[in-house]
């Protein structure tokens, strides 16, 4: 099946990767569904990545995306990462990279144009549409950090469940999902949309590799039982 999927890749004109938190999880990034090591298996989703658990408890979130943010800042891409940079380096205009991962390891593996549909952990954002007076860098430290004058919060720039996505990375991931000859669909459970809609709207072959059964199974030409970092430096190499 490599080997087939190999064909497909080098016949492809376009093609679009669709990551997940899988991606990530050889560089050491818990997952969040997988039993036991996933991040949701230890910690509420409901009470730490919603408006409502921030504004009911700020510290409490906060602290746990600076808990996020220091382990995330430990660790290295992976070869599955850096197999995915370099294709795009190779051939420019010829890989469009869209995911769900707010990690930003394809950034720093050197990915060009990365679409981060849930934002990005090491960001901050203000929680309220920021008045005259809402001056990042002047923010009094705490957890999290406020403004001054109108108590403001900092909250970090990702996509809390019930939030809508950014519309202009959304739209040009569904751009791409409609003009591409193949999409690969990497390290995601395919639970959560509208990112795993992008894998049901894909004009061409759907490739999925995951050690385990996935919601989009059904919607895959291919389906490749192993992991990124082991698979994608195949699938891509020359
Ligand atoms: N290589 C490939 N896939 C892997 C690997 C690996 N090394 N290790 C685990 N996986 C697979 C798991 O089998 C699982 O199907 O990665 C998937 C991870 O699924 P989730 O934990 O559900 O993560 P994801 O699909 O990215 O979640 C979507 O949900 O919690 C929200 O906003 C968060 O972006 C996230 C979204």
């Amino acid at each position: 099946m490599n080997e087939q999927v190999r064909a497909w890749v080098r016949a492809a004109r376009h093609i679009a990767v669709l990551t997940g938190a899988g991606m990530s999880a050889e560089s050491g990034v818990p997952t969040f569904r997988d039993a036991q090591t996933g991040l949701w298996a230890q910690f509420d989703p409901q009470q730490l990545a919603t408006e409502d658990a921030f504004r009911a408890n700020p510290s409490r979130v906060w602290e746990w995306y600076a808990f996020r943010r220091e382990m995330i800042a430990k660790v290295e891409p992976n070869a599955g990462h850096r197999a995915l940079a370099a294709f795009a380096q190779r051939h420019a205009g010829r890989l469009t990279l869209f995911t769900q991962n707010v990690d930003g390891l394809h950034q720093r593996a050197g990915s060009p144009g990365v679409l981060a549909l849930h934002g990005n952990i090491a960001e901050d954002k203000w929680l309220d549409a920021p008045k005259k007076c809402c001056n990042a860098s002047a923010a009094v430290a705490g957890s999290p950090p406020y403004c001054v004058r109108c108590g403001n919060m900092l909250r970090p720039d990702v996509v809390w469940f019930g939030e809508m996505l950014p519309v202009d990375i959304l739209a040009a991931a569904e751009d791409a999902a409609r003009e591409c000859d193949l999409m690969l669909v990497v390290g995601t459970s395919g639970v959560v949309y509208p990112a795993a809609g992008l894998a049901r709207t894909a004009a061409g072959k759907v490739v999925i590799v995951n050690p385990e059964p996935t919601d989009l199974d059904d919607a895959a030409d291919a389906v490749l039982r192993g992991r990124a970092a082991q698979l994608l430096p195949i699938l891509l190499e020359e």
